[in-house]
């Protein structure tokens, strides 16, 4: 009896149909990051997890319920990366990075969280995302924007959202809570179990819940603007000048508060209406006390991640740049099945993307060549061969020409 294995649910497997899209994708981040002066960096996918929980916060939904979470073989607790931001900030620490006034960062990868699996939601997702440490100033907010948003234009990406608020910073967020807590306060019996549990502990998780009867009882709830520190205020102002500056339009939306309690002032999420329930292509904000928290010199920092899988189910189809061969080799008989394997070794050695027919009659193979795209087909067969010659068709115009074998990797090189 064999047991059926499947992946693991809202895991998944990116099939080589895929993959192309993934690597054009990939290659257009570096491409735009690079110009921007962003170094990638690889993090490990597991950490302590102390480096989530205490920089994420204990009472959010990712820390409280989403981690995968386990004890290594000499106890010590161990998670699977859920996001990127504090492990790029614990390695900016631990290998001092701050040297240089801005450190800009990007990396490419999975996560993992225990969400309930829907569409555009998994358990494993990959992630792209990008820091900049060391920099206050507005302008690098409005920046980092307009890098996301040169990034979607070269993908080719239409019909996003930008949304941004302020969270203010430690101090003033502390007056907000409190006005907060005792709005929410009246209004206990309507809110759901968890926001009743935590609302003490962080009062702004409520504005986030999904739950109906939290969004109704928080709809005239306080916005955390109307009690921006005038240092705050002046900086949101700067980034929505720099914003129009940059032709970037964008809503205030004073209901995001992130699911992450690391951000401060600016957060902002990127919207698309195509992908339903899920709908953030992208999120990202600034974090100013993170480093201090990691136990780095005080560092400002913003930054965003944005959803692969969301952002791939975007993409026009055609704008991949798959890599079928250039030439394919049909062989019949034993001597021409011999000699097609160096064959197909040079050509690969010249660069030349090089295809054999393996078995079948000659009519089978051409079809196998027709199907895989290949611009060339090179037939040999025991007869040719005795002659030292070979037959060169190109597929597109199906015209045939015979060729001296000696001359085949040159002839073709030429071609391709
Ligand atoms: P986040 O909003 O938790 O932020 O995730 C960023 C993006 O990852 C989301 O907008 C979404 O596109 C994608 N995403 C999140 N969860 C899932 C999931 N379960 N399945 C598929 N896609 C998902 C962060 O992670 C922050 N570290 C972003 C950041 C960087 N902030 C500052 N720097």
């Amino acid at each position: 009896m064999f047991m059926e294995i499947k992946a693991i649910k809202g895991v998944r497997d990116i099939l080589p149909e895929e993959i192309p899209i993934w690597q054009w994708l990939e290659k257009i981040v570096r491409e735009v990051f690079e110009t921007s002066g962003y170094s990638e960096i690889k993090i490990p996918i597991i950490e302590y997890t102390n480096v989530f929980s205490r920089s994420i916060g204990e009472t959010t939904d990712i820390v409280e319920k989403e981690m995968y979470t386990f004890l290594d073989k000499s106890g010590r607790s161990i998670t699977l990366r859920p996001e990127g931001t504090a492990p790029v900030v614990r390695a900016y620490v631990e290998h001092k990075l701050y040297s240089s006034y801005l450190t800009k960062l990007y990396y490419i990868g999975p996560m993992f969280r225990y969400e309930r699996p829907q569409s555009g939601r998994y358990r494993e997702f990959y992630q792209i995302g990008a820091e900049a440490l060391g920099v206050d100033d507005p302008r690098i907010d409005a920046e980092i924007i307009s890098m996301l948003n040169l990034l979607f234009e070269r993908l080719g990406v239409a019909g996003l959202k930008l949304q941004i608020n302020s969270l203010g910073c430690k101090e003033c967020r502390k007056d907000y809570r409190d006005i907060l807590i005792k709005f929410l306060s009246e209004r206990l019996s309507l809110l759901c179990d968890d926001c009743n549990r935590r609302y003490q502990k962080n009062p702004l998780r409520t504005l986030d819940c999904k739950s109906e009867g939290c969004i109704s009882a928080t709809i005239d709830a306080p916005r955390m603007l109307d009690y921006l520190c005038k240092g705050c205020r002046d900086h949101f102002d700067a980034v929505k000048e720099y914003l129009n500056m940059l032709d970037i339009p964008f809503t205030i939306n004073p209901r995001i508060v992130r699911g992450l309690d690391y951000y401060t002032k600016t957060a902002f999420e990127i919207l698309n209406d195509k992908l339903g329930a899920q709908n953030a292509v992208a999120a990202g904000g600034r974090y100013d006390g993170l480093v201090e928290d990691f136990g780095g010199p005080p560092t400002p920092g913003i930054g965003f991640g944005i959803g692969v899988e969301r952002l791939v189910s975007l993409l026009q189809k055609d704008s991949t740049n798959s890599h079928p061969p250039e030439v394919f080799i049909a062989s019949i008989g034993d001597a021409a099945a011999k000699l097609s394997l160096p064959m197909i070794c040079r050509l690969r050695y010249e660069g030349v993307r090089a295809e054999l027919g393996y078995k079948g009659s000659l009519k089978s193979q051409m079809r196998k060549a027709d199907k895989s795209g290949a611009k060339y087909t090179i037939i040999i067969g025991d007869e040719e061969i005795a002659r030292k010659k070979a037959i060169l068709r190109n597929m597109e115009t199906k015209v045939q020409q015979e060729i001296a074998l000696d001359d085949i990797i040159d002839i073709i090189k030429g071609l391709c």
